[in-house]
């Protein structure tokens, strides 16, 4: 039995690659609604639409789990998915929690697409963490377009990134909150343009611990992403070289788990 991801792209696959080094032993299923991809764009009934279209098509093969790794999905259609299938359902949420335990009363940025930012999830969340006054959003939508055409280091890039977080004031924050799986990508070139001493928080880590105790898997840290992959876009069966040039680019960015 294999372990699904679903991400409406290709930045599910950060969260993959994680998974693929501590549980090497595993069988996994990759997912990219590509034909449709941006999500963060959409309504909310586009995308809820769309999600459950794919999580039918993957619930016709032999998984045991499944992971939305992408925060615009799971902030639209988790619950729905939840009520609808019994097997177990790991959802994405920006990591706010963690960074407002670790924030000692200073700002968090949390940037993730338009529609994260706008659904109820976020803003309950934040209400329920009665953190309202420390954290402040900022869509970077545009990020998922550049990591589709696996744009990391363009002129225009750059200029958008220097744009958005360039200007910011970051003398009051603590950290930044990457609420989007797509955003992975960008984490060396986002560290270079800010304080070293503003941190980088992602929900990745997390999602791969509660995969695992809730599979009661061990863990193995492994170097290399050596698991098995079978990978679909939109419905369509495609060859792992679609997606080799990101996990090569995600090996390198080494980022620690
Ligand atoms: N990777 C997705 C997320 O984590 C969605 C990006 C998009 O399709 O706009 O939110």
């Amino acid at each position: 039995m294999s372990i699904a991801f679903f991400d409406s792209g290709v930045g599910g696959l950060s969260v993959l690659h994680a998974a693929m080094q501590r549980l090497p032993g595993e069988q996994f299923i990759y997912y990219a609604d590509t034909d449709n991809v941006p999500y963060g764009t959409k309504t909310h009934a586009e995308i809820r639409k769309h999600v459950l279209g794919a999580v039918e098509f993957l619930m016709s093969k032999e998984i045991k789990a499944l992971v939305i790794a992408c925060n615009t999905a799971t902030s639209v259609v988790v619950k729905d998915l939840r009520e609808k299938y019994s097997l177990p359902i790991i959802g994405m949420e920006p990591a706010v929690k963690p960074a407002v335990e670790l924030s000692s009363g200073r700002k968090i940025l949390v940037c993730a697409t338009d529609r994260t930012l706008s659904e109820d999830k976020l803003k309950h969340l934040i209400k329920d963490l009665d953190a309202d006054d420390k954290v402040s959003l900022l869509s970077l939508q545009e990020l998922v377009d550049y990591g589709e055409n696996f744009d990391f280091n363009s002129s225009m890039l750059m200029a958008y990134l220097n744009d958005k977080l360039g200007t910011i004031d970051w003398s009051t924050y603590h950290s930044i909150v990457l609420g989007c799986t797509h955003f992975i990508f960008f984490e060396n070139i986002i560290r270079d343009m800010i304080p070293h001493n503003i941190k980088i928080i992602d929900g990745n880590t997390g999602t791969i611990n509660r995969l695992i105790s809730l599979l009661g898997s061990s863990d193995s840290h492994s170097a290399k992403a050596s698991a098995l992959c079978d990978y679909y876009i939109s419905g369509r069966e495609v060859s792992s070289i679609y997606f080799d040039h990101y996990m090569r680019f995600l090996t390198e960015l080494n980022i620690p788990q």
